[in-house]
C-alpha cells in the first residue's frame, strides 16, 4: 500500500528513515531540514497504556503541521509533552537545534512553544486583556492595563482574531474564548502554536476564519501544530501531516502527496470507506408508532408539534434537522424523560405514553442519549458498574436483592471483548476511556438488553472515523436482526448511509419523510430550513393545538 521510498512520504519502519537520519545528523546546515522543533523517540507511559511509543516528529518554521490520528492515538499526550505539561519517560526534544528540558508550560513558552488545549484555561471573571497577561512574570505595577489592551487589540487584528480586550470571558462564545487563548499564546511570544482539536468547538464559519488566521500566522513565519482527527481539515489547512496510530508515528507526508483515502488507511491501519454493509432486512411489523404527539420544551414553549412517525422492525428511521428543532425532545418523550402533552406513543401496540423511564426500558427500549457521560453513563464508576447500571435488577446479574459480582464481571468482560472496547481494566472509571470507546461500551450495554427499539441520538458525534464506523456496523447489524432504530443525527452523510427512511424536523414538526430511494439532498435541505413539501407523508398541517 505504501512504500518508504515514495516521494515525500516517510514511513516509520522502526529504526532508520530519511527524516530520522537527517535528524540524527544534529543541527543541520540544510535550511530545509532546519527544524524549529524536533522530538526524538519520545516515549510516555500511563498506567496500563503506552501512550507514546518512540515517536519522532519534526516541525519546520512557517508550516502548518497536522497531527492526525484517531481518539486515543496519543496526539494530546505528545503535545502535552512539547508544551511542558508532561515529562516524557524517554526521548529528547530539540528547539532550533538545541536540546531543551521543558519542565513546565512556563519553560515551553520561554522556548517559544504555546498550546491551546481542548479545555480552555481562562479565568471567567477576568477580562480578555487580564487573561492574556495572567501569570506573566512582570511585576503588577509595571503592567499598564490600557497599554496592554491596545497591544492585545493590535495583535488580535493583525491575525484576524476578533476579540474585545475589555470583555469578560464569561460574556464570550466558545469560539471567542478560543481566540483569546490563541492571542494569549501569541502575546507571550509563542512562535510554535499547538492547537488541540480546535475546530471541535467551532461552527463551520468559525473554522474557516480560524484557517485564515493560521495562514496569516504561517506567513509571519510561525509554525502551527494542528491536532485533528478530521481528514478534510488536513487536506484544507496543512502543509505536512504526521499520522499517529496506537501511540506510534506511522508516517509523515506532504499534503500534496496525501489523499483522504490514504490518510484514513494510515490512521486506522486498514482500508476504510466504501459502503456500509448492505443487506437490508425485510421491514417487519410496526414497533414504534408516534401519533400526533406534542410536548413542551425546557422553556415551556411547544417543542414538538403534533409529530407522527412510525418505525418498523428491521428499519432505521433517521431524523434530520438543524439542532434544536425538536430532535432531542422527540427522543425524550419516547424514552420517558419528557412528558407528552397530547398524542400517544405505542410500542408494539402497547401504550407507553408518559410511562416512567424504567417502565419503558422494561418494555424493551434502548437509548443512546446525546450526552453519553451525563444521562448515559456515570463517569466515575467502573466499566463493570456502568455495564450493569440498567441490568442490576435482572438475572443473571441480580440474585434477589444482591448483585452477583462474578456474573457482572463476566458480563462486562464479554461486552468489552465483543465490541472491542479498548480499556486498561474493567475496574477503571469510564471517564478514562476515549469518546469512541465509551460510546461503544454504552451501545454494547443497550444492545445486550435485546431491545426491540433503539433510540440513538447523535451516536457518532465527536468520534473519529474508526469509532464511527464501528458504531455504524453495530447499528446495521442490529437493524438486520430486526431491531427498530430511530437514529437522530445532524450528519446527513451518516443518515444517507444508514437510514431506510429519513424524517426531517423543523420547529418541532416533521416536515416530510423520504424513503431511501427518494433521497434528495436539496429537498432535505429545504425541509430543514422550514419549507414544507406537500407530497410527503407526514405534513405540518395538523397545527399546534396545545398552547
Ligand atoms: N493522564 C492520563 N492518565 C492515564 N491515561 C492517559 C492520560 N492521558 C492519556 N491517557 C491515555 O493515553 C492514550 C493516548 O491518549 P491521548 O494522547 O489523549 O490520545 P488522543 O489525543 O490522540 O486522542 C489513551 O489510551 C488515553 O486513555
Ligand atoms: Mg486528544
Amino acid at each position: 500500500m505504501l512504500s518508504g521510498s515514495s516521494t515525500g512520504v516517510s514511513v516509520d519502519a522502526g529504526a532508520g528513515t530519511a527524516a530520522a537520519a537527517a535528524a540524527n545528523a544534529g543541527v543541520d546546515a540544510d535550511a530545509d531540514a532546519a527544524y524549529v522543533v524536533e522530538m526524538r523517540d519520545i516515549t510516555k507511559r500511563f498506567p496500563g497504556v503506552l501512550a507514546n511509543d518512540r515517536i519522532s516528529f519534526q516541525v519546520r518554521a512557517g508550516e502548518v503541521h497536522a497531527l492526525l490520528g484517531e481518539n486515543g492515538a496519543g496526539k494530546s499526550t505528545l503535545m502535552n509533552i512539547l508544551s511542558g505539561l508532561y515529562r516524557p519517560d524517554g526521548g529528547e526534544i530539540l528547539v532550533r537545534g538545541r536540546r531543551v528540558h521543558l519542565g513546565s508550560p512556563r519553560h515551553a513558552i520561554a522556548a517559544g512553544i504555546g498550546m491551546v488545549h481542548q479545555h480552555f484555561r481562562l479565568v471567567q471573571s477576568f477580562t480578555v486583556a487580564q487573561n492574556v497577561t495572567l501569570g506573566m512574570s512582570k511585576p503588577r505595577f509595571v503592567l499598564n492595563m490600557r497599554a496592554i489592551e491596545d497591544d492585545v487589540a493590535r495583535l488580535s487584528s493583525s491575525y484576524g482574531l476578533q476579540t474585545d480586550p475589555r470583555a469578560k470571558i464569561w460574556q464570550l462564545s466558545v469560539g471567542e474564548q478560543q481566540r483569546v487563548e490563541i492571542v494569549k499564546m501569541l502575546y507571550r511570544g509563542a512562535d510554535v502554536l499547538i492547537l488541540d482539536e480546535p475546530t471541535a468547538v467551532l461552527t463551520p464559519q468559525e473554522a474557516r476564519d480560524l484557517f485564515t488566521t493560521l495562514n496569516r500566522m504561517k506567513q509571519a513565519g510561525r509554525s502551527i501544530i494542528f491536532i485533528t482527527h478530521k481528514l478534510d481539515e488536513v487536506m484544507e489547512v496543512a502543509d505536512r501531516v504526521t499520522v499517529l496510530r496506537d501511540g506510534r508515528a506511522i508516517a509523515t507526508l506532504d499534503r500534496k502527496d496525501a489523499t483522504p483515502g490514504l490518510l484514513a488507511s494510515l490512521m486506522v491501519g486498514r482500508e476504510v470507506g466504501g459502503a456500509v454493509p448492505g443487506k437490508k432486512a425485510a421491514c417487519g411489523d410496526c414497533v414504534l408508532r408516534i401519533s400526533s404527539v406534542s410536548a413542551l420544551g425546557d422553556r415551556g414553549t411547544l417543542s414538538l408539534r403534533s409529530v407522527s412517525l412510525e418505525v418498523a422492525a428491521g428499519e432505521i428511521v433517521g431524523i434530520a434537522g438543524v439542532a434544536g428543532n425538536g430532535q432531542r425532545e422527540l427522543a425524550e418523550v419516547i424514552t420517558g424523560l419528557r412528558r407528552v402533552q397530547e398524542g400517544r406513543i405505542l410500542l408494539r401496540g402497547a401504550d407507553i405514553t408518559n410511562r416512567t423511564p424504567l417502565e419503558i426500558i422494561r418494555c424493551g427500549v434502548g437509548h443512546i442519549p446525546e450526552d453519553r457521560l451525563g444521562t448515559g453513563m456515570v463517569p466515575n464508576l467502573s466499566i463493570v458498574d456502568n455495564v450493569i447500571l440498567k441490568s442490576y435488577r435482572s438475572r443473571p446479574v441480580a440474585r434477589g436483592p444482591f448483585i452477583h459480582a462474578k456474573a457482572a464481571r463476566e458480563h462486562a468482560d464479554n461486552l468489552v471483548r465483543r465490541f472491542q472496547v479498548k480499556a486498561a481494566g474493567l475496574d477503571r472509571p469510564i471517564r478514562l476511556l476515549s469518546g469512541g470507546n465509551s460510546q461503544k461500551l454504552l451501545l454494547a450495554r443497550e444492545i445486550s438488553a435485546n431491545p426491540g427499539l433503539l433510540v440513538a441520538v447523535h451516536p457518532t458525534r465527536g468520534l473519529d472515523i474508526g469509532a464511527a464506523e464501528a458504531i455504524h456496523h453495530v447499528l446495521i447489524e442490529q437493524r438486520n436482526r430486526g431491531v427498530a432504530i430511530l437514529l437522530i443525527s445532524e450528519d446527513l452523510e451518516e443518515l444517507a448511509a444508514l437510514a431506510d427512511r429519513v424524517a426531517v424536523m423543523f420547529a418541532g414538526r416533521v416536515m416530510g419523510v423520504l424513503r431511501r430511494d427518494e433521497w434528495d439532498i436539496e429537498r432535505i435541505g429545504l425541509m430543514m430550513a422550514g419549507s414544507a413539501t406537500a407530497d410527503t407523508g407526514h405534513g405540518a398541517d395538523k397545527g399546534d393545538r396545545v398552547s
